[in-house]
């Protein structure tokens, strides 16, 4: 995991987690990019959105982490991109199986629905856990 990098970014509703995020994966020696926002001033989700998917897209970052209010309009947003599968999980079951099972590559949060130690435990397993691949790799490779 230590070797993973990853690009971060939140809107106003999430700035506060993504702070939070970003002492975690710096506790941890994960290399990180942090698109913004910077303050907490309001701003435009999509915009984050799709910096964090054109870094996970250009293989800048392994991996990227959203985080809105509810992590619906990031995650909305994030899979226009093409080749972007972010899963938004609200619990470490599905943060597990989204990679396991479809190998996403960018976890959504909502930092108004989860409470800030249930959204480290799901940033924790979600990074932990590696694309199982056979028969999902064909399913993923569908969507494609
Ligand atoms: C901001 O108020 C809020 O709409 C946004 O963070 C997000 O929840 C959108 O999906």
């Amino acid at each position: 995991m230590e070797h993973l990098k990853v690009a971060i970014g939140a809107d106003h509703a999430g700035f506060h987690y993504k702070e939070i995020v970003i002492d975690y994966l710096k506790a941890r020696n994960i290399e990180y990019t942090d698109v913004g926002t910077y303050t907490p001033e309001s701003c435009d989700y999509p915009e984050i959105a799709r910096k964090v998917a054109e870094k996970v897209i250009s293989s800048e970052v392994d991996r990227g982490i959203l985080i809105c209010g509810t992590g619906i309009g990031v995650s909305i947003a994030a899979n226009k991109v093409h080749g972007i599968r972010a899963a938004l999980c609200g619990d470490t079951y599905s943060a597990r199986v989204s990679r396991a099972h479809n190998n996403a590559n960018v976890l959504c949060l909502g930092s108004r629905v989860v409470g800030e130690h249930l959204a480290l435990d799901i940033v924790d397993i979600w990074l932990k856990t590696g694309f199982e691949g056979g028969r999902h790799k064909r399913r993923v490779d569908m969507i494609e």
